[in-house]
């Protein structure tokens, strides 16, 4: 027998989503009628078609590898130039930022990327994280042995957390001691919260005085509304020095089920040494990529380019609009029913306080049970998110428009 990863052992029993999967089963599988009204606005999955450039830049794909003569095999592991050029031009250069194609990395996601970047960092380095948090970046750390056990209020030991509330708007003050690493999120998931650029500015002054490396997971960009707001932490100086930012098409272009993701890590970047030197992640990054990977597929990366097309780029606009208008509807309806509402301006999710005083799987139940309504219970985040809920704005007009009624009935 092998030994196995006795740091798995320290996770909670399941990760969120499945386990409210779970509940939800259990609970259609007893309710039959009240299964056939229950609507989804739990997980963050998207509900709407890919964008028709993207599905036309895919079919086109599929052609060229039914012909021998433009048929593509393993691909370069880093991403397909095409992609990765156009990743530069569109969502860097046309904004003023200075981020080169080769230091942008193309993968099948986000989730996979905030997890797998642990695999360049040793051991021992001091780890901060909000509380609220996107699960991924603390079971990840749990699962590569860089905290202790979890304590009663499931958190770990050697994490450093970083707590969000409204007194800070959700974005979590400077540390009072240096770290190695923090995870920022911004539009933030679960909060919707979103960082100005002076919020922004102090973590990168932050960083640089401390030898800190932002984890910049800026997923949910596409969705700032708010011109004034940063959508790259590049946008503030001194980033290219201490972050490394996390980009997706899953939540713009619709790619959830598709799979792709980027990763930008600038060639300066550096990281230490045990021996007290200094070393540059780029090549560290690059080497785990080009042995663990094989490369987002070439159909997948022309789909993903073509949401930089002028169709590709109105599509996604349609789509944001939509989505940005059933949170509108949300925020709305939450306010109108006594709630205390956050998010939902800059970012898909819906954040709101628990009435009366339940705890937020107390809430999930009574949403589920009286209203049909699959919510994500706030403590699944974290401590700081007991007493809140989470409403994603992903899903039809007509479905938001029905929860907006049953959260008035309900509530
Ligand atoms: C969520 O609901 O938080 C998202 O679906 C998470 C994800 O994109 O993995």
């Amino acid at each position: 027998m092998a030994y196995i990863n006795e740091n798995y052992n320290k996770l909670k029993a399941g990760y969120l989503f499945p386990e409210i999967a779970r509940r939800v089963k259990a609970f259609t599988e007893a309710n039959a009628e009240a299964a056939k009204r229950l609507i989804r606005c739990g997980i963050g999955d998207v509900t709407e078609a890919l964008p028709q450039a993207v599905r036309d830049a895919m079919h086109k794909a599929v052609d060229e590898m039914g012909d021998r003569s433009t048929f593509r095999g393993y691909g370069p592991e880093q991403g397909y130039d095409f992609l990765r050029n156009a990743v530069a031009e569109h969502d860097f250069k046309a904004r003023g930022i200075q981020i080169e194609a080769d230091e942008i990395f193309i993968s099948d996601g986000s989730k996979c990327d905030t997890g797998n970047i642990l695999d360049i960092f040793g051991a021992g380095n001091k780890i901060a994280i909000t509380d609220p948090v996107y699960p991924v970046y603390v079971d990840t750390n749990v699962m590569a042995g860089n905290t202790g056990d979890a304590d009663e209020s499931g958190a770990y030991a050697g994490l450093h957390y970083l707590k969000c509330n409204p007194a800070n708007g959700f974005v979590p003050d400077i540390p009072n001691e240096p770290v190695d690493l923090a995870y920022l999120c911004y539009p933030n998931n679960p909060t919707g919260a979103v960082a100005t650029r002076a919020q922004l500015e102090a973590w990168v002054k932050y960083a640089l005085a401390n030898g800190t490396t932002l984890l910049y997971d800026a997923a949910y960009e596409a969705f700032i509304r708010d011109p004034e707001l940063p959508r790259s932490i590049y946008e503030i100086e001194g980033a290219r020095d201490c972050a490394i930012e996390f980009r997706s098409f899953s939540k713009n272009g619709g790619f959830t089920g598709v799979r792709c993701g980027i990763v930008v890590i600038p060639k300066g970047l550096m990281g230490k040494t045990k021996a007290g030197g200094k070393q540059a992640i780029h090549p560290l990054w690059s080497r785990r990529h080009s042995t663990k990977f094989n490369g987002t597929s070439y159909i997948v990366q022309r789909g993903a380019e073509a949401v930089y097309s002028p169709e590709g780029k109105k599509q996604v606009a349609t789509l944001i609009e939509h989505y940005m208008g059933n949170a509108a509807l949300l925020v709305e309806a939450c306010k109108k029913a006594g709630l205390s509402v956050y998010g939902g301006v800059n970012a898909p999710y819906v954040w709101v306080g628990c009435p009366n005083g339940i705890t937020s799987w107390q809430m999930f139940d009574k949403m589920l049970n009286e209203a049909n309504v699959v919510i994500t219970p706030g403590s699944g985040f974290g401590s700081a998110g007991e007493g809140y809920f989470r409403i994603s704005a992903f899903n039809s007009r007509a479905n938001v428009e029905e929860v907006c009624r049953r959260i008035a009935a309900l509530v």
